[in-house]
C-alpha cells in the first residue's frame, strides 16, 4: 500500500465511487481494483453504468463521490489526455480521409516523437494487430473488424497502461464479432496490456476475460474469475444473466455444523453441501441444466428424485429436457446428445446431481 493506501499492484483502483446525473445514480459506491495485464470485464444489461464506469476510469466523467487511482496515485483531478489510459469508443472515430498508416500514427505525431521512432512504432503494431500491408489502405477499404483493429493498434501505438474498450465489437456481425475475440484476446496476451472490456454479451466476458465484474443498477452484483461466476454465482440477477439455469424457490428444513442443508422446494427434498442460511428460511437455489443427471425411472440412483419428461427440444449437440418433479416443480435438464441416453414426452425418468450442484443464493 502507498501512502494513500492505494494497492499499489492495481493498475486502476476505484474507491467507493458514486456517480449521479440529477435523480440517476449511474454508477452507485463502486469498489474494485484492476490488476497489471489482466483482461477485465465489466458485464451488464443496458443502462447499468458500465460506460459510466469506463469514462470514469478514462477521466471523461468525474465520480460524484469516491476517488479513482491509477498506479496508486490519486486522479479525480487529473484530465482523460494526462492519464496513462486510452478509450476506444464503439463509434470509433478513426480518420476517414487517412490511411491506415496515418491514423495509426496520428497520436505519435500529436507528441511530436522522432519520425523514425514513429514509423517504427507503427510497424510493430500493425503486425501485432495482424494488419502489416494494409498502411495504405483508407478506411472504406477495409472491413468492419479490420478498422476495429485499426482503432485498437491507434490506441496501442500510444503505450498505454491500460486500454478501455466500450463494447468494441457491437457493431460486427456473429461470425466476425468470435473471430474478433479471440484475435483481441491474443492481442492483449502479446502486449502484456490491460484492458478493461465493457459488454453487455455475457458469452463474450466469459470467453475473454480473466476476471469479470458483473454490474446490476449501479452497483456490482459480483466480481469474480468467470468460471467462479458461472459456477457459484451470488444472486438470482448473476445466476440468470450468465448462462442458462433453473431457479427454485426453496425452503430450509435442516442445517449441518458442517455447513450442508436439506432444503425442500414443493415436495422436492435435495441436500446441498455449503448454505449460509438457517432453517426455516425461504431462499433461491441455481442449480445448472447440465449438472443434472437424467436417467430412466428404472435405472433411479437413491438420491434420485422421481419425474415425468414435459417437453423434449432437440439443439443439435444438446437436447433439452423439461422434467416435472415433486409437486409441479419444473427443472430443464441439458444432455449431450451423442453421449447420453435419450427420453421422450411423457417418460417416467429420474433426476439427480451432485451435493454441491445446487447454489443456494443471496436472494
Ligand atoms: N450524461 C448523462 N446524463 C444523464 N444521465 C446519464 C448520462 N450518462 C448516463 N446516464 C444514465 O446513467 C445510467 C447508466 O448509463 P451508462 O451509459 O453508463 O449505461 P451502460 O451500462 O453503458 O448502458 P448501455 O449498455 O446501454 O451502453 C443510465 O440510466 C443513463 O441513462
Ligand atoms: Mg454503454
Amino acid at each position: 500500500m502507498s501512502a494513500d493506501g492505494a494497492r499499489a499492484s492495481d493498475v486502476i483502483e476505484l474507491r467507493d465511487v458514486t456517480r449521479s446525473f440529477g435523480e440517476v445514480v449511474a454508477v452507485d459506491h463502486v469498489s474494485l481494483g484492476i490488476r497489471q495485464g489482466e483482461f477485465f470485464a465489466l458485464l451488464g444489461p443496458s443502462g447499468c453504468g458500465k460506460t459510466t464506469t469506463l469514462r470514469i476510469m478514462a477521466g471523461f466523467e468525474r465520480p460524484s463521490s469516491g476517488d479513482v487511482y491509477l498506479r496508486g496515485r490519486r486522479v479525480n483531478d487529473v484530465p482523460p489526455y494526462r492519464r496513462e489510459t486510452n478509450l476506444i469508443f464503439q463509434q470509433l472515430a478513426l480518420f476517414p480521409h487517412m490511411d491506415v498508416y496515418d491514423n495509426v500514427a496520428f497520436g505519435l505525431r500529436v507528441k511530436r516523437r522522432p519520425a523514425a521512432e514513429t514509423a517504427d512504432r507503427v510497424r510493430s503494431v500493425l503486425q501485432l494487430v495482424d494488419l502489416a500491408g494494409y498502411e495504405r489502405r483508407r478506411m472504406h477499404e477495409l472491413s468492419g473488424g479490420q478498422q476495429q483493429r485499426v482503432a485498437i493498434a491507434r490506441a496501442l501505438v500510444n503505450e498505454p497502461a491500460v486500454l478501455l474498450l466500450d463494447e468494441p465489437l457491437g457493431a460486427l456481425d456473429l461470425k466476425l464479432r468470435l473471430q474478433m475475440q479471440r484475435e483481441l484476446k491474443a492481442m492483449q496476451r502479446r502486449s502484456g496490456t490491460t484492458f478493461v472490456y465493457v459488454t453487455h454479451d455475457q458469452g463474450e466476458a466469459l470467453a475473454m476475460a480473466d476476471r469479470v465484474a458483473v454490474m446490476q443498477l449501479g452497483k456490482i452484483a459480483q466480481l469474480g474469475a468467470p468460471e467462479h461466476i458461472y459456477s457459484r454465482p451470488a444472486t438470482r440477477f448473476v445466476a440468470h444473466f450468465i448462462g442458462d439455469t433453473n431457479i427454485i424457490p426453496v425452503t430450509v428444513r435442516e442445517r449441518g455444523v458442517d455447513g450442508s442443508a436439506v432444503l425442500e422446494a414443493n415436495g422436492l427434498r435435495f441436500a446441498v453441501t455449503d448454505a449460509d442460511a438457517r432453517p426455516g428460511e425461504t431462499r433461491h437455489v441455481s442449480l445448472r441444466p447440465e449438472k443434472i443427471r437424467i436417467a430412466a425411472a428404472h435405472a433411479a440412483r437413491p438420491d434420485g428424485h422421481a419425474g415425468t419428461v414435459t417437453d423434449v427440444t432437440f439443439l443439435g449437440p444438446l437436447t433439452r429436457y423439461e422434467v416435472s418433479v415433486g409437486e409441479g416443480v419444473r427443472l430443464v435438464v441439458q444432455t449431450q446428445t451423442e453421449s447420453e441416453e435419450h427420453f421422450r414426452r411423457d417418460d417416467r425418468v429420474s433426476l439427480s446431481w451432485a451435493p454441491n450442484a445446487p447454489v443456494v443464493l443471496k436472494d
